[in-house]
């Protein structure tokens, strides 16, 4: 690492944001500067940065200040694959092409000694790729899904369970007003930990998640039965992945140059066009979208990025590279990059929440 030369640590965030972006990039450049007397270049965009070369310095007062503040300072994106990368030609059309060799030469180029990718599954799986073209990388677990494996908990998640549960908070008190069943669409992609948790927080009647195959039948079951024993309006918690019985997964639009091109949305319409169709009960539906990913990350949060960003520059001080951090029990360890994007963690019937979700009554749809 050191070569005679002041040592160079990179630090990236990629895929989509989310609060605790800056917790992390703060801890991460104020450990090498205080600890590691690293100098730190912050690369813009996820990896199109990296491809495009656009990187800069970060100092002390760059970081300062930036703890409780959502998003990144760094910017980032999800459609920055490397591998897969849309370049536009002189007649203005847009053709996808690997680009990989021309990352690693800004690598190369700015004298990076280590690099520290912040993301989910999508940026694991590039730095994995990275690694191979002999980019030194250590991996800090994001994304409000939490479905990366290998960690007990990412960042961002407590954020938007949060922020997922206020919200329903507030639509029991004007669904109870005007006796409605109220449907909640949660963010997750193909996983239903926000829709779990949120919903266990706020107590929602029937939770909607991809991981349990539901039926129409029981759904209008258990809003039928609690109007008949006086609780006159009910809170559904649907998952944005949830498949439905009859049309499965729904997606509302396709984008090839995105990391992953499929963009879910729509299932919480859906559902309410079927209760009213099927039921006399009348409903209504709120998207809960990005608001999920935005504003500032929970204290939980700013302790865990804190933690990982630490974590990560002690590694990369250590040169132990082709490490992610990641949260066990309460420990912050590290595990292989390999292991995280070995496949998604997903619930599963016998999680914990989920037996205590339908031991107090809520309904997965499936009984
Ligand atoms: O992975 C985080 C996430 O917010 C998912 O929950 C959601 O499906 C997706 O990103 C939305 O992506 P975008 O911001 O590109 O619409």
């Amino acid at each position: 690492m050191s070569n005679g030369k002041t040592k160079r640590l990179g630090i990236l965030t990629g895929g989509g944001d989310c609060p605790g972006l800056n917790a992390v990039i703060r801890a991460v450049a104020k450990s090498a500067m205080n600890e590691g007397g690293f100098e730190v270049i912050g690369i813009e965009d996820g990896f199109e940065g990296l491809v495009e070369g656009r990187m800069r310095h970060l100092r002390n007062q760059d970081v300062s200040g930036i703890l409780t503040c959502g998003g990144t300072i760094l910017g980032t994106s999800n459609k920055g694959d490397p591998w897969h990368y849309p370049v536009k030609g002189a007649d203005g059309k847009v053709t996808i092409q690997d680009t990989s060799s021309q990352a690693m030469n800004h690598y190369r180029e700015w004298g990076l000694d280590a690099l520290i990718t912040i993301g989910g599954d999508g940026t694991m799986t590039i730095s994995s790729k990275l690694m191979e073209l002999g980019a030194n990388i250590v991996g800090v677990p994001k994304t409000i899904d939490n479905d990366l494996a290998a960690t007990d908990l990412t960042f961002g998640h407590d954020s938007a369970v949060y922020v997922a549960t206020e919200a329903i908070d507030r639509l029991h008190t004007t669904a109870s007003s005007h006796h409605r069943v109220m449907i909640i669409e949660l963010m997750g992609r193909y996983a239903g930990w926000i829709a779990l948790s949120a919903g266990l927080a706020g107590g929602a009647d029937v939770i909607l998640i991809p991981e349990i195959p539901f039926q129409w039948d029981h759904v209008y079951h258990r809003l039928i039965e609690r109007s008949r024993y006086g609780k006159r309006f009910s809170i559904i918690c649907v998952a944005e992945g949830a498949r439905c019985p009859d049309c499965g997964e729904i997606v509302k639009a396709y984008d090839q140059k995105r990391t992953d091109a499929k963009q879910l949305g729509g299932v919480g319409e859906y559902v309410a066009k079927q209760i009213t169709e099927n039921t006399e009960l009348e409903s209504r539906v709120t998207v809960l979208g990005h608001l999920q990913r935005g504003g500032s990350p929970t204290p939980f949060d700013r302790i865990l990025a804190t933690g990982f960003g630490v974590a990560a520059c002690w590694l990369a001080m250590k040169g132990k590279f082709g490490q992610m951090v990641a949260l066990h029990g309460n420990k912050v360890e590290a595990v292989p990059i390999k292991d995280a994007i070995a496949h998604l963690k997903l619930v599963t019937p016998q999680t914990q929440k989920v037996l205590a979700a339908r031991s107090v009554g809520t309904s997965f749809g499936d009984a």
